[in-house]
């Protein structure tokens, strides 16, 4: 089975002492994951190895980062490498949240050299996709998506695509609690299975995990994760709540 993932993107909240917290809460309730499932913390740069510290020692918990810069090193101050990421020991980073793409204009492009220089240094993207709201009142939402996956991905092999984690975040569901519904995600959802089945095969398709983000909360999770096709979920406002998130944690298939 493909790993069904509960991913927290704290975003930029958080003292460090919160974090710490807000960790040791969740690890307290030790929730024994299975070789398929996955507890991923995307937390901000000061705090990666804390929360990489915190988290050794539980089977299938990880600490990521929330971004990384699209070159290799050099005079870009205050910008972060996928290299330095890797070098903390840290496996994972959030690549083109929809926060990136709208406030820093991150472009389609831009993300294929991070996802390029993530899988250069081993680390797994979760990489992000997802239409706002003019799209798909429109109904143009399955073109929107595919454009960014074939922008950011297909130049890859299959054998780095199996490398990749998509989180799929309808942009008017982001902290919105207007959540997409369990028929609009498995909808997408499988939409993007087949458009990785045209161009990579159906049998590696089937090993790519999709997670469904936006508003995913302690209530609805169970739902969501519960289509075939929507392998867990990418969390913000309610992976900052320890009861809530421990309960996503637990949602997963
Ligand atoms: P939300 O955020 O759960 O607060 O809607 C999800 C995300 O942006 O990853």
């Amino acid at each position: 089975m493909r790993k069904q993932i509960a991913a927290a993107n704290w975003k930029m909240n958080l003292t460090y002492q919160q974090g710490e917290q807000l960790l040791d809460d969740i690890l307290r309730a030790e929730i024994t994951l299975s070789d398929d499932q996955q507890a991923i913390f995307a937390v901000p740069f000061p705090y990666l190895l804390m929360a990489k510290n915190e988290l050794t020692g539980s089977k299938n918990y990880f600490a990521s980062a929330q971004n990384c810069y699209n070159k290799k090193a050099g005079a870009f101050t205050g910008e972060v490498s996928a290299e330095m990421i890797q070098s903390l020991g840290i496996n994972y980073c959030v690549i083109g949240h929809s926060e990136r793409r709208e406030y820093f204009n991150e472009s389609n492009q831009v993300l294929a050299e991070k996802v390029n220089l993530c899988l250069d240094n081993k680390i797994t993207p979760i990489f992000c996709c997802g239409e706002p709201l003019q799209v798909r009142e429109a109904g143009t939402q399955n073109s929107f998506v595919e454009v960014q996956l074939r922008e950011s991905l297909f130049h890859l092999s299959a054998e780095q695509l199996q490398q990749i984690v998509i989180a799929y975040e309808p942009i008017w569901a982001i902290g919105t609690g207007k959540t997409a519904t369990t028929e609009q995600a498995q909808e997408m959802h499988a939409y993007l299975r087949t458009i990785l089945a045209d161009q990579y095969g159906k049998d590696i398709a089937d090993t790519i995990s999709i997670l469904y983000g936006g508003s995913v909360k302690a209530n609805n999770a169970n739902e969501l994760f519960g289509s075939p096709d929507v392998d867990g979920g990418l969390v913000g406002g309610a992976s900052l709540i320890a009861a809530d998130f421990i309960q996503i944690i637990k949602s997963l298939k």
